[in-house]
């Protein structure tokens, strides 16, 4: 099938967060046709928009665009069942024990692209990132092997994980890294509605610490940005120390990196890498691949979650406030944020999704 043709997609765990903003990225799109829509069985052989209403007439549709109305009449099914006889890709967006049942289900006979942690450090299971990591594709063929499985399971990074490595890895390629430091300030919606955080909680406040997700950060930057030696991906060696907080702030991670440096590099020196990023796969124009995965801004006061984290549709990273460090050997610091609901999950995972195509890692 070249990539002209249309692949018929499911989308699981489409009545949450991140499963809506699959279906906003995936209406009318050139390369995909969305056949089939799954969740729990609460929501089963129930029509998408019955799915995501509540008794009180409510409705839980959480994005800012509309439901693509194709999608409204199709009867959601129960992800454990879902028929794919005439499916090519599966997207999930399920919590990770849902997912460990599911994903192997689906991966039998299918590519699963993912948003859940629920395969992510397995050693088999390449952690995609457009522009950072194709070459890690080729240990595809082992996890097929070793599962006997047709298809295969890539997740998406975490989604505090995502901008903090688009904006390493060009450093990484050029400088070399020794360590990074990281403080995160993140959105309520990283944290979905299955309960997510109660506004009694988050409202004039600051939660210092949420499970998980430094040892996940930690633990993905050094993969994603690992080497792939035709048989095993071997992390990066340099150490990634993080505290993540979440913020009174809807949508948009915002994180302060502070990035020792094997070779000494000037503020101009970073910048000018920055800018050059991520060339090559811009110019593959995939249909949604921004025209920049990360940007610049010289206004100190930027980027800030309000203002920055649509630039592009959610699709670019946003750094800011680049300084020398006076206290880590060739240190840098500044400030980035993305988008977490959108590059960071749902819109990532698309992309992903059009780079596996594209570079015939799907056929
Ligand atoms: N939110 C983000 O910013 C973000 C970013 C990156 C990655 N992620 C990841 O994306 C995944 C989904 O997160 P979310 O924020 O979208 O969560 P969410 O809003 O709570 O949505 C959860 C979805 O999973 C479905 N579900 C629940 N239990 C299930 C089961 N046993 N079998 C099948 N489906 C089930 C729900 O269906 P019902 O409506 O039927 O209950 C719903 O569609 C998680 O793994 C999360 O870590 C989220």
């Amino acid at each position: 099938m070249g990539s002209s043709a249309r692949r018929r997609v499911a989308v699981v765990g489409a009545t949450g967060v991140a499963g809506q903003q699959f279906l906003t990225s995936l209406g009318n799109h050139p390369w995909f046709e969305v056949k089939r829509l799954a969740a729990s069985e609460r929501s089963a052989g129930k029509k998408f928009s019955d799915a995501i209403k509540n008794p009180n007439g409510s409705t839980r549709w959480f994005t800012s665009e509309p439901c693509p109305k194709e999608f409204l009449n199709i009867t959601v099914e129960n992800a454990e069942k879902l028929i794919l006889d005439d499916i090519d890709i599966v997207f999930t967006a399920i919590e990770s024990d849902a997912a460990k049942i599911v994903e192997p289900i689906y991966a039998a006979r299918v590519p699963v692209i993912s948003t859940a942690s629920a395969f992510r450090y397995e050693a088999d299971v390449p952690v995609f990132l457009p522009g950072v990591n194709i070459d890690h594709a080729g240990i595809i063929a082992k996890q097929q092997k070793a599962r006997g499985w047709k298809g295969f399971v890539t997740p998406g990074p975490n989604c505090t994980t995502v901008g903090l490595v688009m904006t390493l890895k060009p450093l990484y390629d050029k400088f070399g890294i020794n360590s990074v430091i990281m403080t995160s300030m993140q959105a309520v919606s990283g944290a979905g509605r299955s309960p997510g955080v109660l506004s009694y909680d988050i409202l004039d406040n600051v939660v210092p610490y949420i499970p998980k997700e430094e040892e996940k950060v930690q633990t993905e930057t050094q993969k994603i940005l690992g080497k792939y030696d035709g048989n095993t991906i071997t992390p990066a060696p340099f150490n990634v120390s993080c505290t993540c907080t979440r913020v009174n702030v809807i949508d948009g991670h915002t994180e302060a990196a502070f990035v020792s440096l094997k070779n000494k590099a000037t503020t101009d020196d970073v910048k000018k890498v920055w800018k050059e990023a991520y060339a090559e796969f811009i110019q593959m124009g995939l249909p949604s691949a921004p025209p920049e995965l990360i940007s610049y801004t010289e206004d100190p006061f930027r980027p800030q979650p309000r203002l920055d984290r649509d630039m592009n549709n959610g699709m670019t990273t946003s750094i800011g406030r680049l300084r020398e460090d006076g206290v880590l050997p060739n240190g840098i610091k500044y400030v980035l944020l993305s988008h977490n609901t959108k590059f960071g999950a749902a819109k990532g995972a698309v992309l992903t999704a059009e780079y596996l195509i594209k570079r015939e890692v799907i056929h």
